[in-house]
């Protein structure tokens, strides 16, 4: 630090450069390592550096900043490092937020590298239960957009922050639209906070018209060196090599996007100059059938998947070099966040996964859906940046015509319970008026704001009460924490925070390899399965992972009870780290594991799940395998992996209702309607009128006596059957 002359938003190009170029890096002051100039050179190519001066300038002369590129011109790794040296003196941090953990960490260890730093010092990244950082002392770190909520909805002027950038912004995530609206609020309060937004599309005049006080926000667009892609609109399978030439829309059959683009990949390879190849499916099983077809024809070929939910390691493996053709099949992932170099061939399939919330029925439904515009030419973008390339869309020219020109933000089609707790933790009472950049539906407002209330979070004038604000602050989802809360009710605190945990975590702790799918579906799940609850079905095998001796090799444990110890440990993690924000609210008695042997205990759990998660309750047609969810009436199977298939369990709560070529309820506990039916939403819910209503009243006619009936004795009976 002594030597270091750069002053506070005030330095230039030729401070920093000479900087750089120095002999000592005066972070550790140790000498520069070789790798840190090799690095320093590629940096120095990227279109954002010859900016820099420009950029500074602005920097040094506006508080917000609205900045655009296309993907890969150094955004995300340069510009907080330009930062970084101009605020060096603050003492402040500069936080640059990622909409995707995995962009946050892999950003960060790059970084760290680029500035010959240990990851972790002046360099970090931190999200929901995972941080690798030091609080007082980390001045740069990369963070997940929903982490820096948390901590902004409590600290409403961004104090510890010099600097904040929203990176991906075009993104338009829930919490990035929040974070928004409170950086407008901030930069009002603290004229030395700056703010620096960046998107990589172009259709920046709306975020301009949002942040248009006390100073309207420039918009600086990066321009650089791309080269021309050629398109290819598909339709049905490629004929002839001659068309492709052409670049005439081929026609033919109809047939699928997997097997489309596997054939333009083998097309690739057979005539086309060798270059990287990156393919668009929508989702992770796409993914994985697209690589496993792709390697049985296409040989000699480094074929690799990337989606978010791979371990680390896996997704590092793109971005190494190697002299084989590689072919990358991703999910949107690859669109914006992730930069893989040498690619000029790119397979568009036009589809993405999306969540999208209907209020209506209540559930988040999980499904396959058109892109944008947008986001039709981004992907495009990702050939042609090292020389000219092509892209293959697997669709018509009329096709893409009709495409929605920009995709819809996020808060227009989200689950907004956590959104609204947020937004009034963070103070604002009447998340009618809040700024929303994009209001968000009134029909989801309203069904969180009833939902917050039916939890306790929030009072009857809808202001949010004191466990609402812990809630609010808590990391997990506050149906989560509500159950929680009621798992201490039903003293079986220590296993609904293990539930929370388990369900917390983006992948199964039950492996299933795609190849070995079936196999796995053999060895894992049965071991551990409980009848009654796939939530227990969870909890048994965490509990046996972690119950392990000391002496006990957990890793060829797990391989042969078809579990991932990766995801266990951080089930691990999420656990301790629950368990720890819960410690105030629990008293001894709760901090002690229930008994298994405890008749009661497998009931108390499904007590606590059914006061828990009773929003999400389905009840079983009559004589059919098939559930309806009350009291919305809409119908799914249960998931095939469920303990529960075939045993009939009349009314269960579910955790997630999955659309893909059928609807299917997963992770779900058998739950008595005695149990749910006395709570204020089922009992004098203003939804259980009329056909509801009706629903309501059959069942409880028919099937609820009957049920009851057999139920202690089959209850007893199956609880004492468990092994401890
Ligand atoms: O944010 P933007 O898309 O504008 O670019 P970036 O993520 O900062 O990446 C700039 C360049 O750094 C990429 O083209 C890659 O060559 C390189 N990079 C890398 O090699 N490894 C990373 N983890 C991130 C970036
Ligand atoms: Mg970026």
């Amino acid at each position: 630090m002594r030597h270091v002359i750069v002053i506070r938003n005030k330095t230039t190009v030729q401070q920093v450069t000479a900087l750089e170029n120095g002999q000592t890096n005066p972070l550790t002051e140790k000498p520069y390592s070789e790798h840190y100039r090799k690095l320093l050179e590629q940096r120095r190519k990227l279109p954002v550096h010859f900016k820099r001066g420009e950029f500074l300038e602005m920097y040094h002369k506006y508080q917000v900043i609205i900045l655009s590129s296309d993907t890969g011109f150094g955004k995300t790794t340069q510009i907080p490092q330009f930062v970084f040296w101009d605020e060096y003196q603050s003492k402040l941090k500069i936080a640059c937020t990622q909409p995707r953990r995995l962009a946050a960490k892999s950003a960060a260890t790059r970084v760290a590298k680029e500035m010959d730093v240990a990851l972790g010092q002046q360099v970090g990244y931190k999200f929901r239960f995972e941080s690798m950082q030091v609080e007082s002392e980390t001045q740069l770190v990369y963070m997940t957009d929903g982490k820096l909520l948390v901590d902004a909805m409590m600290d409403r002027t961004f104090s510890k922050y010099c600097c904040i950038i929203v990176d991906e912004a075009h993104e338009r995530t829930v919490p990035t639209d929040i974070l928004l609206a409170l950086l407008k609020d901030a930069v009002q309060l603290r004229s030395d906070l700056k703010v620096i937004i960046m998107s990589a599309t172009l259709d920046t005049s709306k975020l301009q018209t949002y942040f248009s006080s006390p100073h309207k926000a420039p918009v600086y667009h990066i321009q650089g060196e791309a080269y021309h892609v050629d398109e290819f609109y598909i339709r049905g399978p490629a004929q002839s090599e001659s068309s492709l030439n052409q670049g005439e829309i081929i026609q033919g059959e109809s047939s699928s996007y997997l097997e489309d683009s596997v054939r333009i990949v083998e097309h690739i390879q057979a005539h086309r100059e060798p270059g990287h190849i990156l393919v668009f499916m929508p989702g992770e099983s796409d993914v994985e059938q697209a690589c496993e077809k792709i390697r049985i024809k296409c040989q000699d070929m480094l074929v690799l998947p990337l989606y978010s939910a791979l371990s680390s390691e896996h997704q590092e493996r793109v971005f190494a070099s190697t002299s084989k053709q590689k072919c990358v099949v991703a999910t949107n992932i690859a669109e914006t966040s992730l930069t893989i170099d040498g690619i000029v061939y790119v397979i568009d399939c036009g589809l993405a996964k999306e969540m999208v919330y209907n209020p209506r029925a209540r559930l988040r439904i999980l499904q396959t859906a058109p892109i944008s515009q947008a986001s039709a030419n981004q992907r495009k973008g990702r050939a042609g940046r090292t020389r000219p390339g092509i892209c293959f869309r697997l669709y018509t020219q009329d096709m893409f015509n009709q495409l929605q020109p920009c995709t819809t933000p996020a808060i227009a089609r989200a689950e907004l319970k956590s959104a609204v707790l947020q937004v009034q933790r963070a103070g604002s009472f009447d998340v009618w008026a809040f700024d929303w950049l994009d209001k968000p539906a009134p029909e989801a407002l309203l069904r969180a704001i009833e939902e917050l209330k039916d939890m306790g979070f929030l009072d009857q004038h809808a202001k949010i009460t004191a466990q609402g604000r812990q809630a609010a602050e808590s990391p997990i989802d506050p149906i989560w924490y509500h159950t929680i809360l009621k798992g201490i009710t039903y003293g079986c605190a220590m296993e609904m925070i293990a539930i929370a945990a388990l369900s917390s975590t983006q992948n199964s702790i039950f492996v299933r390899p795609f190849e070995y799918r079936y196999a796995a579906d053999i060895i894992g799940r049965p071991q551990f399965a409980h009848p009654f609850s796939d939530h227990i079905t969870l909890l048994n095998a965490y509990s046996a992972w972690s119950q392990l001796a000391k002496n006990v090799d957990k890793a060829s444990w797990c391989e042969a009870h078809g579990l991932s110890d990766r995801i266990l440990r951080e089930v691990g993690s999420i656990h301790r780290q629950l368990r720890f924000s819960f410690t105030s609210l629990l008293n001894k008695g709760d901090l002690q594991p229930a008994k298994f042997s405890d008749p009661a205990f497998v009931t108390n759990i499904r007590k606590a799940l059914a006061a828990g998660l009773f929003f999400q309750s389905a009840i079983r047609i009559k004589g059919e395998d098939r559930y309806k969810t009350v009291p919305q009436n809409f119908e799914a199977l249960l998931s095939p992996e469920s303990a529960l298939v075939g045993a009939q369990h009349e009314w269960i709560v579910f955790t997630e209702f999955k659309m893909s070529a059928k609807q299917y309820l997963t992770t779900c506990t058998r739950v008595e309607p005695e149990w749910i039916m006395d709570l204020p939403y089922f009992a004098e819910n203003r939804m259980l009128k009329g056909r509801d209503g009706r629903v309501k009243q059959e069942y409880v006619q028919q099937s609820f006596a009957r049920v009851r009936e057999a139920l202690e004795d089959e209850l007893r009976a199956k609880d004492s059957t468990i092994e401890e």
